[in-house]
């Protein structure tokens, strides 16, 4: 009688049986089953919910060059003369120079009367987040009338008014010229304004107002904030998808994601509305629009900081099958095609190049060693199929290395998932994209998803997944720990099938907490805070403990799938020589299982095992409590070649034990 047996016969527990329930597992360390690819648990990045304007891109000001649907959206005109309203103070006039700077074409011309009667006031995204002590970036550009003494005090304001920090910037001649100056914070403020004041009276032209605190993601000038990249970083994540998502698709054709307008000088870049500005009703967000201060070369360049493989996803020629609709003709495709085969000469291609120059001017000579590139994103029926050939025998023609991912839809399955299906794999595609937004029960009933496919088939990109606690694109969705729980079973089985899933990545990546337009989300934040929700700590758990084997992990004869709501994997990595199990208690009991090791001559006499847990599957994460769900590790003794696991109620557990 086995020792959990015999309690259970002593306590009479035998209907209970909790523990002699638990099934024992065999783990054998010298038959491995497969690599786990190294891009295996990676991040999808889009611009949704305040993901890049308003989040990750660190810019405070909103509508910074006036090119919004609405040119003054985000800006206050002030006239007063401190004590009352004074309406002839001053004003703002929109112009449009169209042709003259087609890419930036809108700037303002402020016309002061009254000394120190006439301010601009910008509001942010949602305010703007300030830190005491921390210097502020502030930049624009200027021109100045004839006979105009018109002197610019900038300064940052909290919610009643209280300045927090100025300083000022005296335009001169009529040439447009940049400006810059610094600011200092006196206090922390989540939600302060800039508010410039005109001194002197006369008329300046403005455009490109800007602001950006100094303490952005490797220090550089006008870029990312840095607890956001960190967060990503901290994942380790085996690649970036970039930019998305939809977004890459438009609404409309028009509004499509393009590259080439994202990457040169700040100012050229062509600012469009951003697809999620209009989308759910239930969630308006009309003052949503994409700068591409984060553009092609940022992607590149943050998926170099933090070791993942670029994956950029580029339009195949079609707008969103949801929205519009719209699709290039097959004899108008050679635009789209030319826009893949350009940015991998912009990643690779040699600084002599015409595509390679350019990213050598923004600071990268070395190539960003690109291997593998997404056409299209979820696109379905014969018109992707048509429109992603041609995009295959051009980039194949001239980059056979480059691995090219191909969109199976947005279903998991269902006519047009069975469809794109069964063409991409008669046309040898190497890497499907599938994407799952379901229940937590789908998750879990889906562990076995990839047991059954084709071994010898294409390789499998998990692009988009995340367990939805009430309905796909419901507001009411929580990332709660049921939903966290269920990801992590089924990651179990993605890790299980790594001869066949390649890549994963859980979406979408950030939201900002007034300004989202779906949840659930990895990473909420606001203006100053950040944190990881439960579903974060799963992947990174997964990421950061990868290894680079699957190994086989047998209940009998049997693999270990679910076995009385236990969902586990087992690696090995080679590098460290460890052996990590992983996992998933999804029943409310405690369980103990026995783990035997067989292969190996040697097993460490200790371990780590880390856990994330929680009493209660409505259980999250929150900005009052954001490490109410993290991993803890500790250390647990091993005797001989048998493991015994104490796998806590609703837990997610990672053993590491060094084994020759
Ligand atoms: O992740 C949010 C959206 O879900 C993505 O933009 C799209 O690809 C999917 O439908």
């Amino acid at each position: 009688m086995t020792k959990s047996l015999l309690i259970a016969a002593i306590l009479g527990l035998g209907q209970v049986a909790v523990f002699s329930q638990s099934p024992s597992f065999v783990v054998d360390v010298s038959k491995p089953k497969a690599d786990i690819q190294s891009t295996m648990w990676g991040i999808f990045f889009e611009d949704i919910n305040f993901g890049a304007d308003g989040g990750l891109y660190a810019e405070l000001i909103k509508n910074r060059s006036f090119e919004f649907d609405s040119p003054l959206m985000g800006w206050m005109e002030q006239k007063t003369n401190k004590f009352s309203i004074n309406k002839e103070s001053g004003s703002a006039l929109v112009i449009n120079r169209g042709e003259e700077d087609k890419m930036n074409p809108r700037f303002v011309r402020v016309t002061v009367n009254a000394d120190k009667g006439y301010v601009l006031t910008n509001e942010g995204f949602r305010g703007m987040g300030i830190k005491k002590d921390m210097l502020y970036n502030f930049s624009l550009f200027a021109s100045q009338h004839n006979g105009s003494n018109t002197k610019l005090r900038i300064e940052l304001v909290n919610e009643v008014g209280t300045v927090l920090g100025e300083t000022t910037v005296a335009p001169s001649g009529t040439e447009w010229k940049k400006y810059t100056a610094t600011i200092k914070a006196t206090s922390t403020e989540p939600k302060a304004k800039l508010n410039i004041w005109f001194e002197g009276k006369g008329v300046t032209d403005l455009d490109m107002i800007s602001l950006f605190p100094n303490d952005t993601w490797k220090n550089r000038p006008n870029g990312l904030r840095a607890d956001l990249v960190q967060l990503l970083a901290d994942m380790k994540p085996g690649f970036l998808r970039f930019p998305g998502g939809c977004i890459v698709e438009g609404r409309e054709l028009a509004t499509r994601y393009q590259w080439k307008k994202t990457v040169g000088k700040i100012e050229d870049r062509e600012m469009i509305v951003n697809r999620w500005n209009t989308e759910f009703s239930h969630r308006p967000t009309p003052d949503y629009f994409q700068t591409f201060g984060l553009g092609f070369f940022e992607y590149f360049q943050t998926a170099e900081d933090i070791g993942a493989e670029p994956l950029p996803i580029l339009s195949c020629g079609m707008a969103c099958q949801f929205n519009s609709a719209e699709v290039a003709p097959m004899d108008e495709l050679d635009p789209y095609v030319q826009d893949a085969l350009d940015l991998i000469e912009f990643a690779n291609g040699d600084v002599t190049s015409a595509w390679g120059k350019v990213r050598n001017a923004m600071g990268h000579p070395a190539p960003f060693n690109l291997k593998m590139i997404g056409v299209g994103n979820e696109q379905w029926g014969p018109q992707y199929i048509e429109r992603y050939k041609e995009f295959v025998s051009a980039i194949k023609g001239k980059y056979p290395k480059i691995k090219i991912v191909t969109s199976n839809g947005p279903f998991p399955d269902g006519e047009l998932f069975e469809f794109a299906d069964k063409t991409l794999r008669g046309l040898n595609a190497e890497i499907i994209d599938e994407h799952y937004y379901n229940k937590p029960e789908w998750f879990l009933k889906n562990s076995t998803r990839y047991d059954n496919y084709d071994r010898k088939g294409p390789k499998i990109f998990a692009g988009e997944y995340a367990a939805q606690s009430v309905a796909t694109v419901s507001p009411d969705n929580k990332n709660n720990w049921d939903c966290a729980l269920a990801e992590a079973a089924f990651m179990t089985g993605l890790e299980r099938n790594a001869d066949v899933v390649a890549m994963c990545s859980y979406a979408p990546l950030f939201a900002h907490a007034e300004g989202w337009q779906w949840t659930p989300d990895l990473i909420w934040f606001d203006n100053l805070r950040s944190y990881g929700t439960p579903n974060y700590y799963v992947q990174k758990l997964f990421s950061n403990n990868k290894g680079t084997q699957v190994l086989p992990m047998l209940q009998g004869n049997a693999p270990v799938t679910v076995q009385q709501g236990i969902y586990a994997s087992a690696a090995l990595d080679k590098a460290t020589g460890e052996l990590i199990l992983k996992i998933v208690n999804s029943t409310s009991k405690a369980q103990t299982n026995d783990v035997e090791i067989k292969g190996a001559s040697k097993i460490s006499t200790s371990g780590k095992i880390i856990v994330l847990k929680n009493d209660k599957l409505e259980g999250v994460n929150s900005f009052t409590d954001p490490k109410a769900i993290i991993p803890v590790e500790q250390p647990f003794a091993v005797k001989g070649k048998k493991l015994n696991l104490s796998l806590a109620p609703y837990s997610f557990s990672v053993f590491k034990i060094k084994v020759q």
